[in-house]
């Protein structure tokens, strides 16, 4: 059997945390990429000496991508993980970052559509989603072939803090966060439960509040607790459920960003747009997108989440249109 081959691009702190966590899970080959000389190498053989203690027999392999001929060894990969852009620094919004990131996205997505156009692709340079759109218009691939990282990672920061608050195992705790991968997410408290008991019947409203804030500003939180630089172990494991599920054709329902066509783009009022919703994530990489029904408030802050990443695309398609 042939293993399969995952090529995460960027290997900073999320991208070396995702090779690390994929090859621990044995999940195929890594290959990894990154402009900065010798950090992708470096990082790719220490992850392969501990090896004998993971116990997995797996490829990891560095490429400096300063010679770009070396996107060549991104041929036959089966999930290509995007984590290459800047950083967020203190003080500074995600969306600060989108312009230079579409234009580190831009060449990164052409050699993807060069060397191994069927690979299912994983966004999580910030913002995901507006990201995932910027790689889906550069490259044309199929967009369901496409998601972007949020709601996977936001739905376990909100889990985690509902945890925390019930004092409950968070294997009971079946939570999500639907929306931008920015502060106007939406921690969607209605279908939110601690072993089947809606939330709302064991928490005050005053906590869920303060917990759906929270969650909103989780990203920052750690920015701010760090100093320099942003998430990157909640990030790399909430990364790794999604491979895992498109790999192993789990079929898991992880919130995350998918691109809305037809009879979903009618449903939530937003199309050709990548927003995140919960998905049912497999072999194919988004099978189903689920319709979930709103009530008047919380229509209101779905309509201001898909403003929000609606004016990031647009801020993506006048990038593109000037490097034309
Ligand atoms: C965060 C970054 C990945 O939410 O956006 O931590």
């Amino acid at each position: 059997m042939q293993r399969n081959k995952i090529s995460v691009i960027g290997a900073g702190n999320v991208g070396a945390s995702v090779a690390q966590a994929l090859a621990v899970e044995k999940l195929g080959d890594i290959f990894l990429f990154d402009v900065v000389d010798g950090i992708p190498e470096g990082k790719a053989l220490d992850i392969q000496e501990g090896a004998p203690h993971w116990g997995f027999d797996l490829q990891i392999k560095g490429f400096t991508t300063t010679n770009p001929k070396v996107y060549e060894n991104l041929k036959g990969s089966d999930v290509v993980v995007i984590t290459a852009g800047l950083a967020r620094k203190p003080g500074m919004s995600r969306d600060d970052l989108l312009a230079k990131n579409v234009e580190i996205l831009s060449s990164v997505s052409k050699s993807i559509k060069d060397y191994c156009p069927d690979a299912r692709i994983v966004v999580v340079t910030n913002t995901a989603d507006v990201m995932a759109y910027a790689v889906q218009k550069v490259t044309g691939i199929k967009p369901e072939r496409i998601i972007g990282l949020g709601g996977s990672l936001d739905s376990s920061r909100f889990r985690t803090f509902l945890s925390m608050e019930l004092g409950v195992s968070v294997k009971d705790i079946n939570a999500f966060v639907i929306g931008g991968h920015g502060d106007d997410m939406v921690p969607f408290i209605r279908y939110s439960s601690a072993g089947g008991i809606p939330i709302e019947r064991l928490l005050s409203k005053e906590k869920i509040d303060a917990i759906v804030k929270r969650t909103r500003f989780g990203g920052g939180e750690i920015v701010d607790l760090l100093k320099s630089g942003s998430a990157y172990y909640a990030p790399a494991i909430s990364i790794t459920a999604m491979v895992r599920s498109i790999l192993h054709d789990e079929k898991r329902i992880i919130p995350s960003a998918a691109y809305l066509t037809g009879k979903h783009a009618e449903y939530y009022g937003a199309s050709g747009i990548f927003i995140g919703l919960p998905i049912k994530i497999g072999s194919n990489g988004v099978e189903e997108i689920y319709d979930i029904d709103f009530k008047p408030d919380e229509l209101e802050l779905w309509k201001k989440t898909v403003a929000s990443v609606k004016s990031g695309c647009a801020k993506v398609d006048e990038f593109l249109k000037g490097a034309r």
